[in-house]
């Protein structure tokens, strides 16, 4: 008989996770579809004041779940943070490659995000063929790559930063030597401006530059360039602070004032790669101060962060940024959030040591669909409260959530599962949640990212 020859246990299995399913469908009308609340992510804070709040994000990572779960999750622009430099997009002169650049702006625009373009005219990260140029072949390749670029990014981009960091360091106030500045003089900035408004007259056209976040010699010149362009209507729109900060540059006392000085010439004023570096409160109260800066100042009008987790940092050796290697949110993020004005329930600086992290199982499986297991541990911290992101590929569709409040982002793959009455754990001990997936033909499982705890 084919029936004796069925294996019982697996049939019983099927039938008993059949009416799992069955059963946890009609929870599905009960279940929150709804985004997270607005505030609780810093892109959405910010938003509320009339910020963006956005990254330097590299096409290489986005294929990474966790990364781009961080990314969609919590940020409203993007920089890319070498895609767009000039050997990046015209290694070969006239011949422009904007592929690795294409993916991040594609990446953003398609979630609603905001694009930052960085950057058109630098000393550094240039081809060799630039600097080799002559005067007069060198100011016609330089107006070319700002309007080829611009061209091709039309309507998709903010702000531009047209020029990067052409002040030197120290006291002296004086230009960098450059390809540009030693060929061209002085004017090559004003020039370049001029041939950025041309290329896309609806971008704000930024000058970006580190070291120049205090009053000091250097701030000072590039100030003094500021005011004469808008005394003369030389186009410029926004400057750029990049932001870098370490225990030898740290955030100056006079920020605040800084931006505000250079906002009353006219200009936005812009935080475009902030990191700092340290742990802990020392870097949450940094990162605090200067976002409460630059909400301080009616037009500074967005602050971007110079990565995502701290192994991808251009400071290879620090962890200057706001989420660590796991993508758990440190101190200083909670430090962003609340500065924001932003919730900062789960996790908070009331509870700065509290950790989590989180793995998943599938605990039954049919199919057609699965019922997947997280456990969240809690770190050396008790914990009143955990929340963390799983990501879902679709057509993959979460049917029914248990042990945990499910909310969704605005692209219906990221499900943010918060503690409900089992958010108290001790250091090291565990809890679970549940939830009912449909396969809808797709066998990637689950992606855990970002156990947050407080
Ligand atoms: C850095 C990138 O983060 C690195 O990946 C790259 O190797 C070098 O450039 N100022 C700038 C940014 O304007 O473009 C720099 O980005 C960091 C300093």
């Amino acid at each position: 008989m084919i029936s004796r020859s069925l294996p019982v246990r697996p049939l019983r299995a099927a039938l008993s996770a059949a009416a799992t399913a069955l059963l946890t469908l009609t929870a599905l009308a009960a279940l929150p579809q709804t985004p997270a609340h607005a505030a609780d992510t810093l892109g959405a804070a910010a938003a509320e004041k009339g910020r963006y709040f956005g990254a330097a994000v590299a096409a290489s990572h986005l294929g990474e779940a966790q990364y781009a779960a961080t990314l969609n999750t919590e940020f409203n622009s993007v920089t890319p943070e070498n895609e767009m430099k000039w050997d990046a997009v015209e290694r070969t002169r006239d011949s422009f490659t904007f592929g690795a650049a294409d993916q991040i702006v594609n990446h953003a625009l398609g979630r609603g995000m905001k694009v930052r373009g960085h950057t058109l005219v630098w000393h550094s990260q240039l081809p060799g063929w630039v600097a080799g140029l002559g005067a007069t072949e060198l100011r016609s390749a330089m107006n070319h790559h700002i309007t080829q670029v611009m061209t091709h990014y039309k309507g998709k981009i903010h702000s531009w930063d047209v020029v990067n960091e052409a002040f030197q360091d120290g006291g002296s106030g004086a230009r960098r030597s450059s390809p540009f500045q030693d060929k061209l003089g002085d004017g090559f900035i004003e020039e370049a401006f001029r041939t950025a408004r041309a290329a896309d007259p609806d971008a704000k056209l930024c000058y970006n530059d580190y070291n120049t976040d205090g009053v000091n010699a250097k701030s000072n010149a590039v100030y003094a360039m500021v005011r004469d362009f808008k005394a003369r209507g030389v186009p410029i729109d926004c400057v750029g602070f990049q932001s870098h900060f370490n225990s030898a540059s740290p955030v100056p006392s006079d920020y605040r004032a800084n931006l505000q000085r250079f906002a009353d010439l006219g200009v936005e004023v812009q935080i475009t790669e902030l990191d700092i570096e340290g742990s802990g409160t020392a870097q949450a109260t940094n990162y605090g101060n200067v976002v409460r800066a630059c909400l301080a100042v009616t037009r500074c009008t967005g602050i971007t962060v110079w990565g995502i987790p701290d192994k991808y940092s251009w400071r290879a050796s620090g962890t200057p940024l706001l989420f660590d290697d796991n993508y758990n949110k440190k101190p200083a993020y909670h430090a962003v959030l609340s500065a924001l004005g932003g919730s900062t329930d789960p996790g908070g600086p009331g509870n700065p040591g509290a950790t989590c992290t989180a793995t998943y199982t599938t605990a039954e499986d049919w199919g057609s669909g699965y019922n997947g297991k997280v456990t969240i541990t809690a770190g050396s911290s008790p914990i009143s409260a955990w929340s963390v992101n799983v990501t879902m590929t679709p057509p993959q569709k979460v049917v029914a959530v248990w042990n945990g409040a499910a909310g969704w982002d605005t692209s219906g793959n990221v499900m943010t599962v918060r503690s409900t009455h089992n958010g108290t754990l001790q250091p090291g001990t565990s809890t679970t949640f549940g939830f009912t997936a449909q396969r809808n033909g797709t066998s990637t499982p689950p992606q855990l990212s970002a156990c947050t705890a407080s």
